[in-house]
C-alpha cells in the first residue's frame, strides 16, 4: 500500500523538563524521514514550545494530547487549536481512552475536537477505544463503528487525508497485553471498512490506521506487519528513547 508507517511515543504526563530535553538530544538525530516512516511525539502543552524548538531541524512531529473544540475565546485552563497551530504543533490526539474515562470527553465533543483541528491546520490523531476485536457481526450494530462515524462526522473528502485513525481496545492500554496481530488486523480492517463505506474505498486505502495498547519491542513487527496497520501508538515503551527508536526500525 501507498501509506506511509506512522510510529507515535505517548508520554502522556511522564515526563519532566529534563528529561524532555534528554530524549529529544537521543532521538531527534536517529529517525529517519518522514518520507520513510513519520514520527511523532505527544506530550503535555507545558513542553509543545520546548519541543517544537527542540526538533526544528528533526524530523520528528511535535504531538499534542489533547484541544480545544473552540479556537479562541473564554475557556480558562482549555488549549485552543489555532495557538497549537500557531505554535508548530503538527498533531493532536483527540479521544485517547483516557480522555474519554477520566475527562467525560464524548463522541460528541471528539468530533468538535477533530473539527476544530482540522479548521486550524492541525491533523487528528482520533482515537477509537471500543474493542472491535469481539465483533462478527453485521457492521451497522457495532458501536465501534458508530465512534468511528461519530468522531468524523461533517469531515469532508478533502480534509480526511490529515486524519490519523488510532485503535486502541480498552483492555490493553497500559495493561502488558496487547492485542494480538489478528486481532489488531480484524479491527483495523473493520475501521477501514467502515472509512470506506463514509468515504470511498480508495480514499479509505490512504487513511493512516494505527494501533495502540501495551506495544513494545517484542510484539510491534507483529502487529505493524498486518495489512491494515499503518504504525503503532506507544504509551509505556515509547517512555524510553532507546525503545522508542527500535520501534521506529521496526517499522521501516
Ligand atoms: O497512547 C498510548 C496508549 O494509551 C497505549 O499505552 O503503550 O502504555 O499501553 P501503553
Amino acid at each position: 500500500n501507498c501509506r506511509i508507517p506512522f510510529v507515535v511515543a505517548n508520554w502522556k504526563i511522564n515526563k519532566l523538563k529534563g528529561q524532555v530535553f534528554d530524549y529529544l538530544e537521543k532521538v531527534n538525530q536517529q529517525v529517519p524521514d518522514s518520507s520513510v516512516v513519520e514520527t511523532g511525539i505527544a506530550a503535555q502543552d507545558i513542553f509543545l514550545a520546548d519541543m517544537v524548538r527542540e526538533t526544528e531541524n528533526s524530523p520528528i512531529h511535535v504531538v499534542a494530547e489533547n484541544v480545544h473544540w473552540q479556537d479562541a475565546g473564554a475557556y480558562t485552563g482549555e488549549t485552543s487549536p489555532r495557538a497549537l497551530a500557531d505554535l508548530g504543533v503538527t498533531y493532536v490526539l483527540i479521544g485517547h481512552f483516557e480522555r474519554r474515562k477520566f475527562f467525560n470527553e464524548t463522541d460528541a465533543t471528539v468530533n468538535l475536537k477533530v473539527m476544530a483541528a482540522l479548521r486550524n491546520g492541525l491533523k487528528p490523531i482520533v482515537d477509537i477505544d471500543e474493542d472491535m476485536s469481539v465483533y462478527t457481526q453485521s457492521m451497522e450494530a457495532q458501536p465501534a463503528v458508530a465512534q468511528v462515524a461519530a468522531a468524523l462526522a461533517g469531515v469532508s473528502v478533502d480534509q480526511i487525508r490529515n486524519v490519523t485513525i488510532a485503535y486502541e481496545p480498552t483492555w490493553a492500554i497500559g495493561s502488558g497485553e496487547a492485542a494480538s496481530a489478528q486481532q489488531a488486523q480484524k479491527a483495523a480492517q473493520l475501521i477501514r471498512q467502515t472509512l470506506a463505506q463514509l468515504y470511498s474505498p480508495s480514499i479509505a486505502e490512504k487513511i493512516r490506521i494505527l494501533y495502540g495498547g501495551s506495544v513494545d519491542i517484542n510484539n510491534a513487527a507483529q502487529i505493524m506487519g498486518q495489512a491494515d496497520i499503518d504504525g503503532v501508538l506507544v504509551g509505556r515503551a515509547a517512555l524510553d528513547p532507546e525503545q522508542f527508536l527500535s520501534l521506529v526500525a521496526i517499522a521501516q
